[in-house]
Parts: structure tokens; sequence; C-alpha cells
């Protein structure tokens, strides 16, 4: 085996007058939509029951925190198949976190609000989804709970069949359970930017439909082409077709959001007890990009750029995550109205841009390795994300001003005797061809700066 990082490693092409405001692309709102634009941020009136299935995760977890501190009353429903699947691949979360039990007591201390959790699987214990369902009528179910790893679903064939099993039968249990239930809870789902594909479209990606011509000349407005670049993006686009069904032959009430990769880690609430910390995964098939940069950049060794780095991606802060769900449930469709459909992003950008940042915020070099994932080695990416905007969500950017970079950094530096930065490398291939690419990838060769080996090695 080769030593990766002297092998094949590619200084990235480094803008020499970078700064950070030239990563963000942001689209910025220019129209309204028919949406309610009274219930934007804090301008809710109505607070609301809310079922958080999936609460226990990285994005859940903070949103369960912020809607119960919006006062809205929330049940959490969680199989805690993510700590599980930590234990599978001998990876933990960066952070230390807590167990649902302990969590919701901590907020409960810290709050004097209940949050209620439930462990049900919601891809499998459908009699208890339905019982929870009649039990609670909730105005509004946030659907969470799916695997959401693209890397872990392409690892083998296991994880493929879990994947769309856990996924697609979770989202359909879903939809049965309202309707056996006969509680009117409005459905909000998180999709992905995944499902309208990472190549180049040639202009601005609307917000779940698309204007289209044709054969003959006719006008019409369809729901966007899938462009599923993986298992678990299939499972997102299985989902959506899914909620078209649901909504025209039950009028069940559905909004889907197309959210970009999720950076950050707490919130104004998960930082008010340890407790309450909100998880970080850096590894290779978990860790979103931005964090494993950052996690490589606090443990002094190279930041892995996948292929060229020309990746654009949608990015959002985990703080706004949170924000959007309640804009969602607030603005929720009427019976018969079509599915609603978001774009959940702040700004696009390249991810050898992001890794530029980091380099720059860290002084670790960033370097090339070969692409694990089958997919465009350059793409531009345009999204719009009027929906939110008009609704009055002003998104945090990654060159924000206020420390939320500074914030994540501040996390990793104080838990990285946690890490494993062996862990950070792909551990998941798209196809024969990858892995045979990736097969000069040796962890072994991983090498901590002198002054990082100090504080990190016992
Ligand atoms: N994190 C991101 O960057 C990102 C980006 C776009 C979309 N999303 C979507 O947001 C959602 C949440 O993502 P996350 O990052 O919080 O993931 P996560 O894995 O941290 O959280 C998902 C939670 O759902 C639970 N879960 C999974 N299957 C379940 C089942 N069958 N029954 C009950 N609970 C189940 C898991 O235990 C976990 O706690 C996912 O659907 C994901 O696809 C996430």
């Amino acid at each position: 085996m080769k030593l990766f990082y002297t092998a094949i490693a590619v200084l990235l092409p480094v803008a020499t007058s970078f700064s950070p405001a030239s990563i963000s692309s942001r689209t910025v709102a220019t129209s309204t939509t028919a949406i309610h634009a009274e219930n934007g941020v804090n301008g809710s009136a109505e607070k609301k029951k809310v079922i958080i299935l999936g609460g226990d995760g990285f994005c859940g977890w903070p949103t369960s925190l912020y809607l119960s501190d919006q006062g809205h009353d929330v049940v959490i429903v969680d199989n805690l198949s993510r700590r599980k699947i930590d234990l599978d691949l001998g990876c933990d979360s960066l952070t230390p976190i807590s167990s649902p039990e302990t969590r919701v007591q901590a907020w409960k201390e810290v709050s004097g609000k209940e949050i209620k959790f439930h462990n049900i699987d919601v891809a499998k214990e459908y009699d208890l989804l339905v019982q929870l369902i009649k039990d609670e009528k909730p105005d509004s179910i946030v659907h969470f709970a799916e695997q959401r790893a693209a890397p872990y679903s392409q690892k083998n064939a296991k994880t493929k069949r879990y994947t769309v099993d856990n996924n697609v039968g979770g989202s359909n249990n879903l939809c049965c359970a309202i309707i056996d239930a006969d509680v009117d809870a409005h459905i909000v789902h998180l999709g992905t930017m995944g499902v309208y594909g990472y190549g180049t479209s040639g202009g601005e990606i609307p917000e779940g439909y698309i204007d289209v011509t044709l054969p003959g000349g006719r006008e019409a407005n369809i729901l966007h082409p899938a462009h599923p670049g993986s298992v678990y993006h299939a499972t997102k686009c299985m989902d959506a077709i899914l909620w078209q069904f649901y909504q025209k032959n039950d009028q069940l009430r559905i909004t889907d959001l197309h959210q970009g990769i999720v950076w950050g880690t707490n919130t104004p609430q998960t930082v008010l007890d340890e407790r309450l910390i909100n998880r970080f995964d850096y590894d290779g098939d978990y860790g979103t990009v931005l964090n494993r940069f950052l996690m490589q950049g606090a443990m002094g060794v190279p930041l892995t750029v996948y292929g060229t780095g020309g990746q654009t991606r949608g990015f959002i802060h985990v703080t706004d995550t949170a924000k959007c769900i309640e804009l969602a449930i607030n603005n929720p469709p009427a019976t018969g109205d079509r599915v609603e459909i978001f774009n959940q992003i702040a700004e696009t950008c390249r991810v050898r841009d992001v890794a530029e940042l980091v380099a720059k915020l860290t002084g670790v070099e960033a370097k090339c390795i070969p692409n694990p994932r089958q997919e465009a080695a350059e793409n531009e990416l345009d999204v719009s994300n009027r929906k939110f905007c008009s609704l009055g969500l002003d998104p945090v950017t990654l060159d924000a001003e206020d420390g939320l970079f500074s914030e994540v950094t501040a996390i990793v530096t104080k838990y990285k005797s946690r890490c494993d930065p062996k862990m950070i490398l792909p551990a998941s291939f798209w196809n024969k061809a990858r892995a045979e690419e990736c097969a000069d990838l040796d962890p072994s060769s991983i090498k901590l700066k002198d002054d990082v080996k100090d504080k990190v090695e016992p």
C-alpha cells in the first residue's frame, strides 16, 4: 500500500486572494409566494402539538428543543438506530451525547418544559405508531427518521437494503398511520437537495416543481425530475412519489423540505446544559463535509478533498434547520393543496472553497484524494430559496460575523481527544471502479502534527 497523503496528494488550486465572502452565492428572495407570510419567523401566535420522528438525531434534537422553547408541545419518537450504527462502525459522536431520557430530563430542569420520548421503530412498529398518533392527535408530524448518510447507503448490499426498507417503509407507514388514526396531521418531511441531482442543470433549480413543454407544445408544471446520486438519495426520490400519491388519494397535507448539507453543532438551546449537547459526526460515512474538514483541521491532518473539490453543494446552519421547520409547521398546505416543497438552504459553495476556508482558519493544508463517489467532478448549483426567505428567514452563512463558524471550531478543539483521525477517511465506495481508485488510501499513514499529538495521544 502506498502512503496516501504523500503518494496521491495534489495541492488544491488555491485562489490567491480568497476571502470567506467569496464562497457565498446565496440566493436572495425576490418575490413572495402563496404561503402565509404572517406566520413567518417568530410570527406565529398558534402553538402546536408536534411529533418529531427521529428527534434524537443531529437535526431532530436541536429542532425539538427549539420548538419546545417556542412554546410548541413536542413529543419525540426515535428507535436509536443512529446510535446503534455508531457501535457497528466503531465510531461515536465527537461530542458526548446523553441518553434520550437524560436529555429530556435536563431540558425539563433548565426550561421547565416537558418533552415526551417514545422508543418506536417507525418502519417496523406500525401499531405503536398508529396508537401514538391516535393518543397525541398532533397538528404536525416532522419526519427526520431516516438513514441519512449517502456513503453508508453505498457501503454494501446490507446497508443499501436497510436504507431502502427503513426510509421508504417508514414514510409509507407514516402516511398509512395518519389515515388509520384518522387524525388530520400535517407531515413535514426532510428531503434533500440531492433529489435534483448534482449535475449542472443550466439554470436555477426551482422549489420542487418545474415548468416544462411536453411533446405537442403543451405547457405543464410537474414534479422536478429525480436524479438520485446514491441509494440514500433514491429513497428521498421515492418518498417524494409517495407524498404525491397520498396527497392525491387521501388529501394528506404534506410539506417536503429539500435540505442542503447541515453544518454546525450547538444551538441556543443545546448550550444551556452539557447534557443537552448535540451530536457531531466526523467519520467518513456520517460526517458532513464541513464538519469533517474542521475535525481534520483541529487534528492537524490534511483536509481530504474528494476529486478536484469542484462539487458545488447547498449548505444550511443547524439553527436555521430548526427555524425552517417551525416556518413549515406554521404554514401548512390546505386540505387538497398539492404537496408543498421548499428548498431549505442558505447558500451554495464549492467543496474546495469550503476546504480553503478551513485551511485558512486552522493552518492545515488541503489535499485532493481520489473520489469515493460516482459523481460529476465539477458542477454548478443555482438554487431558489425564495419561499423561506419570503417567510422571513435570514439564514446564517459560512462567512457570518457572529462567530458560528468559530463555535464549531471551538467544539471540535474541545473534544478532539475523542476523535480517531483515521475514521475521517472515506469508508464506503460507490462502485467497484471507485473502490479500486481509492485502494491506495491508507489510514495508517495519517500523521498528526507534533503539537496536536501531545494533546491527543495518551
Ligand atoms: N444532516 C444533514 O446534513 C442533512 C441534509 C439533508 C437532509 N437531511 C435529512 O434530515 C433528516 C435528519 O438528518 P440527521 O442528520 O438528523 O440524521 P440522524 O441520523 O442524526 O437522525 C435521524 C434519527 O432518526 C432515527 N431513526 C432512523 N430510522 C428510524 C426509524 N425507523 N424509526 C425511528 N427512528 C429512526 C435515528 O435513530 C436518528 O436519531 C434525515 O431524513 C436526513 O435525510 C439531513
